[in-house]
């Protein structure tokens, strides 16, 4: 069968001060932000450091409630998820139900940098949350 992840597009990181985070990266490494949003939805604020056609993704809370608050308060900083890119949300979404895994999102739902995204249960994918993610080359 085809492989349907064809790169990968984050890793995404789970920080409690984005704005350290972003100066470590910078001073130490030379990267630089290619982006930044805050996606309400979630409760995040992210940063995306491009590595060469991927992206370091830092990600802080906006609230209490968001799921990458409780992460922090129960796991501490460190990886949070990986984003892999793929052709089409749906196909890869409906690949992992067919093959009877679990997923967060039932739907692929609009993702930060106009992306299309579905997330999938880290019970399915072993222990990592991971998250499915179409470029739709709006942001960047
Ligand atoms: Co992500």
């Amino acid at each position: 069968m085809d492989n349907l992840l064809t790169e990968i597009d984050h890793v995404a990181i789970a920080v409690n001060d984005l704005d350290a985070a972003i100066a470590w990266y910078e001073s130490v490494f030379g990267a630089t932000v290619e982006h930044r949003e805050v996606v309400d939805s979630d409760g995040v604020a992210e940063a995306l450091l491009r590595v060469a056609d991927s992206y370091v993704q830092l990600l802080t809370p906006t609230r209490d409630d968001s799921p990458v608050a409780k992460y922090l308060a129960n796991k501490g900083e460190g990886l949070h998820h990986v984003g892999y890119r793929v052709a089409d949300c749906a196909v890869a979404l409906e690949a992992v139900k067919a093959a009877g895994g679990r997923v967060i999102d039932e739907f692929p739902r609009p993702g930060s940098r106009g992306t299309t995204v579905a997330f999938v249960h880290p019970k399915t994918s072993f222990g990592t949350l991971i998250e499915l993610v179409q470029d739709n080359g709006v942001g960047h």
